[in-house]
């Protein structure tokens, strides 16, 4: 499958932002990259970002609600993602399992929410510092896959995101090995869970992608794309980050 270089602008972005994801459409236009390509604005700038966007890239939610409708104030379903023009939706981000409570059986309701409302799960998965000074990386990732994919999965509907939270926002990475270390342990569980759907689903590293080390850590081991905070809220970084994906094979 082809890399997905996905944008997570978090909270952050006003409608004046809008021209960043212009700006991104225009690089994608004139100069296809290899690569798909998804920006995850705030829900208040999904519709005006699709409306955009026109196809050119794809836009997508940060959270959803499990439930289709209902008495869930400040809350939005995947179905309404869908209908402002979203195609994917990230669950489980870290900053949602630890400033919501949201657990691994939760996020696994969104990811069963998210594919019936027809978008694309990003399932994010990940170890604390504390977890991988421990040396249990390899063991907390396995535990989250198998908790919070649900039965069922395929590689169409479903992305999986490895984002060690030591790494997020921090300018820290892993070392290329321990990537691919944990990148190759995510392919084994999910291949023996799911089979071939399994072993084609994409693996996108998070934490800290940026311009400078995105080649080397995009052509790692079973790596199928990336996450990207605090570098794809400006075009020219996210830019320069489709062109590293663009290299690789
Ligand atoms: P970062 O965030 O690129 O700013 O580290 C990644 C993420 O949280 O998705």
């Amino acid at each position: 499958m082809r890399q997905l270089i996905a944008g997570n602008w978090k909270m952050n972005g006003t409608s004046a932002s809008l021209a960043e994801i212009e700006a991104v459409c225009e690089m994608v236009a004139g100069d296809p990259p290899n690569c798909d390509v998804l920006i995850c604005p705030p829900a208040t700038l999904i519709a005006q970002a699709a409306w955009k966007a026109k196809g050119r890239i794809a836009i997508g939610g940060q959270n959803c609600r499990a439930e289709i409708s209902g008495a869930f104030t400040g809350d939005i379903s995947a179905e309404m993602l869908k209908d402002a023009g979203a195609s994917a939706v990230i669950v489980g981000h870290s900053e949602r399992r630890q400033y919501h409570g949201e657990t691994d059986a939760i996020v696994g309701q969104k990811a069963k929410a998210a594919w019936r409302a027809g978008l694309t799960a990003i399932v994010c998965i990940g170890e604390s510092e504390q977890q991988r000074l421990n040396g249990h990386a390899l063991h907390t990732c396995g535990n989250q896959i198998n908790e919070s994919v649900p039965d069922g999965m395929t590689a169409a509907a479903t992305v999986i995101a490895y984002e060690p939270i030591w790494a997020i926002g921090t300018g820290r990475t892993p070392t290329n090995g321990e990537i691919a270390e944990v990148h190759d342990h995510i392919r084994a569980c999910l291949t023996k869970r799911f089979g071939s759907e399994g072993q084609k689903a994409r693996i996108l590293y998070g934490g800290s992608l940026k311009p400078s080390n995105a080649a080397e850590i995009l052509r790692l081991s079973n790596v199928g794309g990336g996450l990207i905070g605090g570098a794809s809220l400006k075009a020219s970084d996210f830019g320069a980050i489709l062109k590293a994906s663009s290299r690789n094979p």
